[in-house]
């Protein structure tokens, strides 16, 4: 088959240009359409990034029409079966499943850099008693820079090694600080003889004035959720993590940036979203109700949860959310949870309704998560920081692969200019 070409005319002028084609190792071929202003002198136009590729990028692959999700070439299904939570970080962050050797001492890295500066921890008395927890997330990742401004020359590839050792560590400590505060308890230090997700549990639910044993299911359980969460390509979170960082600003500043993209509802807030909306519904006999809602673009009502820039297909995250949701609610008891059984309901509606049919709606990750974390007995306002804390492992990836390009320039986006053409000022008095 010979190798595709395109060409841009303009159909009045006649004048043409070719578009040099990008091609990966799967997926779509890309069209480099860098030069079309410099010379055809007009922008090409696609808010939403529907079809626009922002960079090349070798960590994680998705067709959103097969619902397939590979990590490194890997599919996501086979990791979250055979590895833990901090070998699939080895591998997004170092493009290789490490070997035991390996592994040991990646892991035995972020247990040491666990611990936050004293200073630090003091900022979050500064927040009000009520704040939600990804205010003080964004607040306080950002102001990390002023603390490890020892490493921050983006140049150096071990000043960013640092980094990500640094910031995949601390990022679970200061979820949980931020917890402790939300409900007034105190602060638990780091246990770094525990696991990743085992000492997470710990520092948010363990207290100093009894002992606290963390329950290996609901670490696993964990573990799992976030080996799903912990990279999406060039999601809008990423894609300001890339963006931000593309300025030289420091890491840190680069993630806190990512955090604040992630919280809202039709990113990674739609899990705290998606519990919220099965406390409206309340109850199986007012799901048809709540559909004709959904279904009513006037009501504004969104099935929180569903739909996908890119699955156009069943998320194959969710379906694995799906199958631990069931096994952490047996494990923990809870089987006949009633938030369990109105989810699959407004499921099983949702995925027989022509309204979502026609659209290609499907369950996305967010759909079940929410339900396993109120199982494990986490805050509704701690969801998003949970994904937070998992998809550091792919901001700080995607920032190093970034930053390491040497053909990396600022991303600065053009428009379409609609505002009032030039025009003088006119002084006030004659305003
Ligand atoms: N409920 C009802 N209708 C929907 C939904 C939904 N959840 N999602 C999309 N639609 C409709 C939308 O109204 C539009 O209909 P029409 O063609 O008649 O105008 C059509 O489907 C296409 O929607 P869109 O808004 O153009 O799609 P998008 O790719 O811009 O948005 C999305 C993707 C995820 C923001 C959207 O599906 C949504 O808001 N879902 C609910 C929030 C959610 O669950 N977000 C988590 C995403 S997965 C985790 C993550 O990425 O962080």
């Amino acid at each position: 088959m010979s190798t595709p070409s395109y060409s841009l005319v303009n159909n009045v002028t006649g004048e043409k240009i070719d578009l040099p084609v990008i091609s990966g190792t799967l997926g779509p071929v890309g069209l480099d359409v860098g030069k079309v202003y410099s010379q055809l002198d007009v922008f090409t136009y696609d808010p939403g990034f529907s079809s626009t590729c922002s960079t090349k990028s070798a960590i994680t692959y998705i067709d959103g029409d097969a619902g397939v999700l590979l990590y490194r070439g890997y599919p996501v299904a086979e990791l979250a079966e055979h590895c833990s939570f901090i070998e699939v970080a080895y591998l997004i962050l170092n493009g290789e499943l490490p070997n035991a050797q390996q592994l040991h001492e990646f892991d035995q890295n972020i247990r040491r850099h666990t611990m936050i500066n004293e200073s630090l921890r003091a900022f979050f008395n500064g927040f009000r008693y009520d704040a939600h927890p990804m205010a003080m997330l964004t607040g306080v990742v950002g102001s990390l820079s002023a603390f490890y401004h020892d490493t921050t020359n983006n140049k150096d590839p071990e000043h960013r090694k640092i980094f990500a050792h640094r910031m995949i560590a601390k990022i679970p400590t200061i979820a949980a600080a931020a917890y402790k505060r939300y409900c007034g308890q105190p602060f638990m230090y780091p246990q770094n003889s525990l696991d990743y997700c085992s000492n997470l549990l710990y520092m948010m639910f363990a207290v100093p004035a009894e002992p606290y044993q963390v329950d290996p299911v609901a670490a696993r359980a964990l573990d799992v959720l976030f080996i799903l969460h912990a990279d999406h390509e060039q999601n809008a979170s990423t894609s300001t993590v890339r963006m931000a960082g593309s300025t030289g600003t420091n890491p840190y500043a680069a993630i806190a940036a990512g955090i604040a993209a992630l919280w809202g509802p039709a990113h990674g807030g739609a899990n705290e979203a998606v519990l919220k909306m099965l406390n409206e519904i309340g109850d199986v006999s007012r799901v048809p109700e709540f559909i004709r809602k959904v279904k009513d673009k006037s009501s504004g009502v969104r099935l929180m949860g569903f739909g996908h820039r890119v699955y156009k297909n069943f998320d194959p995250r969710a379906k694995i959310i799906r199958e631990q949701c069931h096994k952490v609610l047996k494990h923990l008891g809870k089987e006949n949870d009633p938030q369990l059984e109105l989810a699959m309901k407004l499921e099983e509606i949702a995925l027989n309704d022509d309204y979502f049919r026609e659209r290609k709606l499907y369950p996305n990750v967010d759909f079940y998560s929410g339900i396993i974390y109120k199982a494990l007995g986490i805050p509704v306002n701690m969801f998003t920081p949970m994904f937070a804390i998992a998809r550091t492992v792919g901001w700080v990836a995607h920032w190093i692969e970034m930053i390491a390009d040497p053909t990396l320039r600022i991303a600065r986006p053009r428009q379409v200019y609609t505002g009032p053409a030039e025009r003088s000022v006119i002084p006030i008095n004659q305003r």
